[in-house]
């Protein structure tokens, strides 16, 4: 028989199960991992670049934005200074008008008396009747002595502007600037030129139109936080946050970044700001004039946001534009590391007998004819593996059948041996009859007395008898080979044959026979089979009682719907480190003449050829009891 592609399958498949469970373990493919790799590849410098650029991006863009606020900031405080000075510059010719005007002079020296009801020197400059196309921010005008003035008066100060205060009749915010008026001889003041100002109309045209984006714009508050001009907040009202106030009332400009945009909201945000130098020094100790530039910080960013949103927005899109690319690129050389897999399964499956076909051109071809060797190797050892198993299944059987042979023969020869002995017994048993015969016919020869010669030919007669007796009991032993077949036996019948032959060729008188017979299923065997058996068994215990009285019994019984048959004899008995020999071939304990020790030995043989079985109960100098058990052809 051929070993088969098949059977060499399963036993490979056998022999790898450690590696298919191993290969059960593999969670996540390699092209999984390739594409891992390169999109990590991709998106980590990507993370790390848009990081740095906003970050940096950012603190630049605030950077520049903070510088042009500051600009912005002292652009717009140069314009108010510039035009306050403009306006102190009218009011000082307005001034000096006054002084060089007679009246009022002399009013304000104190020529005139003074009425009770007017203790203070006040009049409308200039006069009602000219026209003073200054400023239309100018609310009133008028000239003051001395005492008029409210602060106490700095003789040597050129003008005044006192801060910010709320008109409590018009309910506006009003600008107050004095400026003095001198005689004309010295620097001494007699009296000062008073000029209120409306602080929106004064202030709101410059700082209006300074507006950029949709919140940009300028403010002018005083260093109290108090709102002077802001297109936003209303005038007079606060700026509460003081740390942000701190921060843009400085003495110099600058910018800086807050959590507080001024304007009543927490959001960050970017301040550029600037003092009022010109106007600082005319104002009252303490305080301070400052512009102050501001933007929502969300409209600042916006244009970085959106900026930063669409870069890493065709970052992700190149990301899954990569991936895409390294799935496909991976794939390529994943898909024959797959396939050589699937090859190699095949192989390994018990096919050998396609070649490995994959050009790729590169290691996993080289891999490919590797594994293809180790194909052809594989499949050569197979084959020489199925010639050995074939040659050694022929050797094994060539070895039965010789064994067989063996035995057979031994079985013939062990008959031949037995048959002699039988041959030896009986001619013994023939002599005694044939010398009697012999003595009787000399008598008979020279006998002359009829009578007499009747007995002697009597006797002539019995012994004759009794030698045909002897051989029509060896031929009924000893049947034609043609018969030696199949068939179905009477196991009682060749019981009593066979002590009919022990009785012959071994007996003496001194055993007493027994035969407990009952009727038993016929048993399926060769006769001269089951003749040597029980031939055998019973001869064994004949010997064993060799020269001493004993009783052989034979018995048959049906036991468990099996023909039984007991021999027993009260012999030797077997001594206990014997009984495992017993069935050995050519085990015996007798001389050469008694035996072969193949008796036993073939016993077993056919009993188990016919499915039989053999047991052994021995009792040193008691006896032993062999048991044979067949199964019968049938129930009786
Ligand atoms: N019934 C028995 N009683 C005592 N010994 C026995 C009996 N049957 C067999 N044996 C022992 O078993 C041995 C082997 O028996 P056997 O195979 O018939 O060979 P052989 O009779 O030629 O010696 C005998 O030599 C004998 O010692
Ligand atoms: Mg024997």
């Amino acid at each position: 028989m051929k070993m088969g592609d098949n059977d060499a399958g399963v036993a490979l498949n056998k022999a790898r199960g450690g590696m298919v469970m191993q290969s059960k373990k593999r969670r996540f493919g390699l092209s999984g991992k390739l594409v891992l790799a390169i999109l990590a590849v991709g998106a980590i410098p990507l993370v790390i670049s848009l990081s740095v650029a906003y970050y940096r991006g950012s603190n630049e863009l605030q950077n520049v934005i903070g510088a042009s606020f500051q600009a912005l900031a002292e652009g717009s405080a140069a314009k108010v200074d510039a035009e306050l000075q403009r306006i102190i510059t009218v009011d000082r010719i307005l001034a000096q008008q006054a002084e060089d005007d007679p009246k009022v002079r002399a009013e304000l020296l104190g020529d005139q008396s003074r009425g009770k009801n007017s203790p203070v020197v006040q009049f409308d400059w200039p006069p009602a009747a000219e026209t003073e196309p200054v400023i239309d921010a100018l609310k009133a005008s008028r000239v003051t002595g001395l005492e008029g003035v409210s602060s106490p008066s700095d003789e040597s100060a050129a003008a005044k502007v006192t801060g910010l205060y709320l008109d409590s009749a018009t309910q506006q915010h009003t600008l107050h600037i004095s400026t003095p008026i001198h005689d004309g001889k010295g620097t001494i003041p007699i009296g000062w030129l008073q000029r209120d100002y409306d602080v929106k109309k004064l202030f709101d045209p410059i700082i209006y139109p300074i507006r950029f984006g949709g919140t940009g714009h300028v403010m002018l508050i005083n260093n109290s936080g108090a709102i002077i001009s802001c297109p936003m907040l209303l005038t007079g009202s606060r700026i509460e946050d003081r740390t942000l106030l701190a921060s843009v009332t400085k003495n110099r400009a600058g910018w800086t970044t807050a959590e507080n945009d001024g304007h009543g909201r927490d959001v960050f945000s970017i301040a550029g700001y600037a003092p009022l130098a010109g106007v600082n020094a005319l104002l009252p100790p303490g305080e301070s004039w400052h512009m102050f530039v501001w933007q929502d910080s969300r409209e600042i960013f916006a244009p970085a946001k959106s900026l930063l949103i669409g870069v890493l927005l065709a970052g992700l899109l190149s990301l899954g534009l990569l991936a895409a690319l390294s799935y496909y690129a991976s794939s390529h050389i994943v898909k024959p590391i797959q396939r050589l897999r699937r090859e190699a399964s095949r192989i390994a499956g018990g096919d050998l007998s396609q070649p490995l076909a994959i050009h790729t051109g590169d290691e996993i071809e080289e891999l490919a004819g590797e594994l293809d060797e180790m194909r052809i190797q594989l499949r050569q050892h197979i084959s020489t593996l199925e010639d050995k198993v074939e040659e050694r299944t022929r050797e094994l059987k060539e070895n039965q059948a010789e064994k067989d042979r063996v035995t057979e023969q031994l079985i013939q020869a062990e008959k031949v041996a037995a048959i002699g002995t039988m041959a030896s017994g009986i001619g013994h048993e023939i002599n005694n009859p044939l010398y009697v015969i012999m003595g009787r016919a000399e008598a008979i020869r020279d006998e002359k007395d009829v009578s007499a010669c009747n007995e002697y030919a009597r006797d002539i007669i019995k012994q004759t008898k009794h030698i045909s007796a002897i051989v029509k009991n060896l031929s009924g032993y000893i049947r034609p080979a043609s018969q030696h077949e199949l068939e179905e036996i009477d196991v009682n019948e060749k019981l009593a044959e066979a002590l009919a032959m022990a009785k012959l060729s071994l007996l003496d008188d001194r055993i007493d026979i027994r035969q407990n017979f009952v009727p038993v299923p016929k048993i399926f065997a060769k006769h001269e089979e089951i003749q040597q058996v029980f031939f055998n068994v019973i001869r064994n215990g004949i010997q064993a009682m060799a020269g001493n009285k004993g009783i052989l019994e034979v018995t048959t019984t049906l036991e468990d719907n099996q023909v039984c048959i007991r021999i027993k004899d009260t012999g030797t008995g077997i001594l206990a480190e014997h009984l495992g020999k017993i069935f050995d071939p050519f085990f015996t304990t007798k001389g050469p003449d008694e035996g072969e020790g193949l008796g036993m030995f073939i016993v077993r043989k056919i009993v188990t050829k016919y499915n039989g079985s053999i047991t052994l109960e021995s009792q040193v100098d008691k006896g032993t009891t062999v048991t044979i058990r067949f199964p019968g052809v049938e129930p009786i």
